[in-house]
């Protein structure tokens, strides 16, 4: 018998001026989720809350140096908005910048289970940082920096959709299957690495499926699939230099 879980609606708004970016999370898994209404998801162009004629959102950085920096007023508007639109009384604002926190299995697992998901999506040089520092003032309001890896994006809405498919396929309800989740987080010892998986037919251009999947053995392919593990984990370690 299985057990209902809790169903969990969590709100994500997301602040860009490239709106377009976000046309994929109507597809696959997010778009299930929000189908079935597991998920909200609005999206914001900044530049709505831009003024002048030119609806600048960027300037020339204080103190000098190459590229534009993005403009508080423009942001502390959208960001204001959002806020007083939303009816959760905590919200997660999340700032990606290739500066900010690692985003980890264990933070996207955190991430799932809050109730209001705000991601600001920075371009350019990033955003002026009392936007930051003001929202950290804020009561109900936890900033977070964030960062998907090692590397420099042209803006946050890459990350934002990284960080959004890591998240969403942990609500519950998301996955067809939960038992998939139990696997990764229980039963493999380090984080995400997983061992090789195999399907029919059983040759394929010459190549067999290794014979334990085949033998019906449970004991001996779980202690199998741990090895494979742990030797693609090695492998990887090698990789970066870890
Ligand atoms: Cl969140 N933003 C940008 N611009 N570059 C990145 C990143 C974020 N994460 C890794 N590189």
């Amino acid at each position: 018998m299985r057990v209902n879980l809790p169903v969990s609606k969590i709100s994500f708004d997301l602040i860009s001026i490239f709106p377009d970016y976000f046309a994929p999370l109507k597809l696959s898994l997010i778009g299930k989720a929000e189908e079935n209404g597991l998920v909200e998801i609005k999206i914001h162009d900044l530049r709505d809350q831009a003024s002048g004629v030119h609806k600048s959102v960027d300037d020339t950085p204080y103190g000098g140096g190459a590229g534009m920096v993005m403009s508080p007023e423009p942001w502390g508007k959208a960001i204001d908005q959002v806020l007083e639109s939303s009816n959760a009384t905590e919200h997660e604002l999340i700032v990606l910048t290739p500066a900010g926190e690692k985003l980890t299995q264990k933070l996207a697992a955190e991430l799932a289970t809050k109730e209001h998901l705000i991601f600001a999506c920075g371009r350019y040089e990033g955003i002026d940082h009392r936007v930051t520092d003001y929202y950290k003032t804020v009561p109900g309001v936890r900033v977070r920096e964030l960062s998907i890896g090692d590397y420099v994006l042209g803006g946050g809405e890459v990350a934002t959709l990284v960080t959004m498919e890591a998240v969403i396929r942990l609500i519950p309800g998301v996955l067809g299957n939960p038992d998939s989740l139990v696997e990764e987080s229980h039963s493999l010892p380090e984080e995400v690495v997983e061992y090789p998986n195999y399907t029919k037919p059983a040759t394929w251009r010459g190549l067999d499926v290794p014979e334990v999947l085949l033998s019906g053995n449970h004991a001996l392919i779980k202690k199998w699939r741990m090895e494979q593990a742990q030797i693609r984990t090695r492998n990887l370690e090698g990789q970066t230099g870890e």
